[in-house]
């Protein structure tokens, strides 16, 4: 105790063996009110569904029971409210609840604590939270889905130069370029999904670590809380964190996702790109470069994957070497989660307006499309029309490249005359390969850019959405 403090007096909800009271040093470093008061929805409603569950199998009675609901609906409410005031001295959210409870009915809230620890409590709740994260992750990025679909679809025929080692490679459609990234997020969506499956197990009743001698009935818990069912092991149940794990996983990647879709956007609004112009409300302006439009969003989008890439090492590293079961080092498991579900969250909402709002400069794209872009096309149509080698076409197409480069021109104005002293079998013919609008219409092949394969491939992945949201209101 520090010079000048008030005596202080041993936590009234463990503190039966202690005569001392917690050094302020070891308040601070104890307490999680501060973040873990987000679980406070959670809490009450595993706590609601316990009670319940006791009164039922007969282990407290009806009385305390109806005393104990009312008590937590008040509790809930006053939270909701924002007049519930969490104290630091009763440490995290349940305590905090379970304190308020006491002083609201008395010594009947002394009963909720019956077949259940902390431990399995903690973890039901926070297996609750990120359940309700993931659903909430999961709209967000459906809606950013949307958008890009209805850009995909829009600019299925715009034409842009595609990038290998962010040298211009081939013409692609900027509708098929887009709709790479519906394709990241919807392996994000899966992994999520499949998170939330493993996860959907609750760990409540496995109490301390061991299990109870009370006849508890944790399947029916489960049930009401909308887990498929109770975690078959009570030390598992207690010590396991691989759900939030997996859901930094997830996250990670998908914001990895985000953060390269920011890195293009900030290129293609950049002067020398301008391949897009960001409206007013996605962009800010400099205080001293008046010409300026920053793309503050798509950079902080960009940085923001640092802190969720972050989030998921410091869970790992926390968790790699913790004996089973329970230890308090398991209490800093929250706040990467959180932080990570915060960021993810904006970022993907922050996206899809972006997204839908974006200028798409299509002529500027096109004009993009110049040089020797359509080498390739080239080198296909020797293949085809002379039935030469691909490497041998290669090659030649490589010579003729080398030849208009030395004329100041490109492999479309250099004239039949110098095409055909490196290759005989090239006609005038040939000129219509060199065309960008040809070039991505030819590229049809399953999975290819032609803007009849993206329409398609829209079209899909539209269908694949709305039957997953017509999943979703069915359950
Ligand atoms: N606030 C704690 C946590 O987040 C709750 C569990 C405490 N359990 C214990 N045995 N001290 O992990």
């Amino acid at each position: 105790m520090t010079h000048g403090e008030a005596p202080r007096s041993p936590n009234p909800l463990w503190g039966g063996r202690f005569s001392g009271s917690p050094a302020e040093i070891m308040e601070r470093i104890n307490t999680s009110i501060g973040f873990d008061k987000r679980l406070y929805t959670q809490d009450i409603r595993a706590s609601q569904i316990h009670c319940s569950m006791l009164v039922s199998q007969g282990i407290i009675s009806p009385e305390n029971g109806t005393a104990i609901l009312q008590g937590l609906e008040q509790i809930m409410q006053e939270i909701t409210d924002g007049l519930f005031v969490f104290k630091k001295e009763f440490e995290d959210i349940h305590m905090n609840v379970e304190a308020r409870l006491a002083e609201l009915i008395g010594s009947a809230a002394g009963h909720l604590h019956t077949a259940r620890s902390r431990n399995d409590q903690v973890v039901t709740d926070f297996r609750l939270w990120v359940r309700d994260a993931i659903d909430s992750i999961n709209q967000a990025a459906t809606l950013l889905q949307k958008a890009l679909l209805d850009q995909a679809e829009r600019h299925a025929d715009t034409v842009m130069p595609g990038f290998t080692h962010l040298q211009a490679a081939q013409p692609i459609t900027f509708g098929h370029h887009l709709m790479a990234y519906v394709e990241m997020i919807e392996r994000d969506l899966s992994r999520l999904a499949d998170t939330r499956l493993r996860l959907n197990e609750s760990p409540l009743g496995a109490a301390a670590l061991a299990g109870t001698s009370f006849p508890i009935d944790r399947h029916c818990t489960a049930r009401e809380l909308g887990f498929n069912q109770p975690c078959l092991n009570s030390i598992d149940a207690v010590s396991d964190r691989d759900f939030a794990i997996e859901f930094l996983a997830d996250a990670a990647l998908c914001a990895v996702h985000l953060s390269r879709l920011a890195e293009e956007i900030v290129l293609w609004a950049s002067a020398p790109f301008h391949f897009i112009s960001l409206s007013d409300s996605f962009s800010t302006g400099s205080s001293i470069m008046p010409q300026k439009r920053n793309p503050d969003i798509a950079e902080l989008i960009r940085a923001k994957s640092g802190r969720v890439i972050g989030a998921l090492q410091s869970l790992l590293i926390i968790m790699k070497g913790l004996p089973l079961s329970y230890a308090k080092d398991l209490q800093e498991d929250k706040e990467p989660v959180f932080e990570s579900a915060d960021a993810l969250s904006v970022c993907l909402t922050a996206m899809a307006g972006m997204i839908a709002d974006m200028c798409v400069n299509t002529d500027v794209m096109r004009a993009a499309c110049n040089g020797n872009i359509t080498a390739t096309d080239l080198a296909d149509w020797l293949v085809m029309k002379a039935k030469i080698p691909f490497r041998q076409a290669h090659n030649t197409v490589g010579r003729l490249v080398k030849l208009a480069e030395e004329r100041r021109c490109t492999l479309a104005t250099l004239p039949i005359s110098d095409i055909q002293k490196i290759e005989p079998l090239i006609d005038s013919n040939v000129y219509r390969v060199f065309d960008i609008d040809n070039s991505v219409r030819s590229r049809t092949s399953f999975g290819g850019t032609a803007p009849a394969n993206v329409l398609i491939a829209v079209a899909e992945a539209r269908r694949r959405l709305f039957a997953k949201s017509g999943e979703r209101e069915k359950k």
